[in-house]
């Protein structure tokens, strides 16, 4: 029997669970003439939740990450690169004839994908709008959904890209999008200020992580032991704090554990242990790495999770600077109070103590 539990890429189908009501209003917007912004820390499940409410939608999707784009010139490129391996380029020449500047076709004769190319010195912006006019266009018969990911990086590609995008976008009727961010504080800022540019710009869903009865139910069902193995599924959530891509990687090693015949109460320590020792070096580096404020607040957090400003070897307003440091390292996560996202690495750091 194949290990049941999967974690690091995208989850959809049988190894997918919870998100209905998420999944519902996503829908429902798609179905509008509204966009949605979709925020969560890394590794909450933001690509799944979208690829699992796509996979039933049955309209063409183009997704990016904006992490990969460096100018609105390559924005541009990238875009037109997904468009034409959704539409072959010889049959979607008519989407040509619209634009102003025409770009460069060809196919890589190795990966057989498309590539895009302009001479150089051509006007980013003019190439930036024809790309998204040939988007609306594509979307007249049926809506698109374009899904970009990390947008907070939109702030970083290039100045004013942002009011540019948001000036081509708004005129759009044709395409729905799907604006999606790990990094907190940004999305909120590019969101929620009245000033930014894409202030009120769609519905804010904020994915949380999966609720504990749920989760519980989804690794009993996939245990290999009988009478669910009393006491596993609560062991591994009460460590993982129902974290979607900790309990999955934690419940993958159990399930290992069990199959190499460890006794179901040792299961969960030692599928901890084994983890934990396989990121050893990983841990120690990013230990080594940080400094001194860095350090206490992280081992006053791994001993307790009280507030760490209650910390009478510095002053609060270092920590609060460290914490906010921490939380878009992404070492921490603020959630009403600051924790860790890693329960493996916290572990870790309490053994340091
Ligand atoms: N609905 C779900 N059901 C079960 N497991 C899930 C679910 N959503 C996420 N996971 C687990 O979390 C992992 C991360 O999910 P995903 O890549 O979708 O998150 P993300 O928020 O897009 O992450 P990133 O910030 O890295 O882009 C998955 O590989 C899976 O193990
Ligand atoms: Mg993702």
């Amino acid at each position: 029997m194949d290990n049941p539990f999967k974690f690091g890429t995208v989850v959809e189908g049988a190894y997918f669970t919870d998100r209905v009501d998420e999944r519902a209003f996503l829908t429902q917007i798609l179905h509008s003439p509204n966009h949605a912004i979709l925020i969560s820390p890394r590794r909450y499940g933001k690509s799944s939740l979208v690829a699992e409410t796509l996979r039933s939608e049955k309209r063409e999707s183009i997704s990016l990450n904006m992490q990969a784009v460096t100018s609105s010139l390559k924005l541009a490129e990238a875009l037109y690169r997904r468009f034409f391996s959704l539409h072959p380029i010889e049959k979607a020449r008519h989407y040509l004839s619209h634009l102003r500047i025409i770009p460069t076709l060809s196919i890589n004769p190795v990966s057989g994908s498309p590539e895009v190319s302009f001479l150089p010195n051509v006007n980013a912006q003019v190439v930036l709008e024809d790309v998204f006019a040939m988007l609306e266009k594509a979307g007249q018969k049926k809506k698109l959904i374009v899904v970009l990911d990390e947008f907070q990086e939109i702030l970083q590609i290039e100045k004013g890209l942002d009011k540019l995008l948001r000036s081509i976008m708004q005129e759009q009727q044709n395409i729905n999008y799907i604006l999606m961010g790990s990094q907190e504080d940004m999305m909120k800022k590019i969101f929620l200020r009245k000033k930014s540019a894409f202030y009120h710009f769609g519905n804010v869903i904020h994915l949380d992580r999966i609720p504990e009865a749920d989760f519980k139910q989804y690794i009993e069902d996939r245990l290999p032991t009988k009478n669910r193995g009393k006491g596993i599924s609560d062991d591994i959530l009460s460590f993982t704090a129902c974290h979607p891509y900790y309990t999955q990687q934690l419940a993958f090693q159990v399930w290992f554990e069990l199959q190499q015949g460890a006794e179901i109460p040792l299961s969960v320590p030692t599928a901890i242990e084994h983890i934990i020792q396989a990121h050893d070096f990983d841990y120690s580096r990013l230990w080594e790495s940080m400094n001194r404020t860095n350090r206490l607040v992280l081992l006053k957090l791994a001993d307790n999770d009280k507030a760490p400003m209650e910390n009478p070897e510095l002053p609060p307003s270092t920590i609060f600077s460290a914490l906010k440091r921490l939380v878009s390292a992404g070492i921490l996560i603020k959630n009403g109070k600051y924790v860790y996202d890693d329960p493996f690495f916290k572990r870790w750091v309490k053994r340091i103590i």
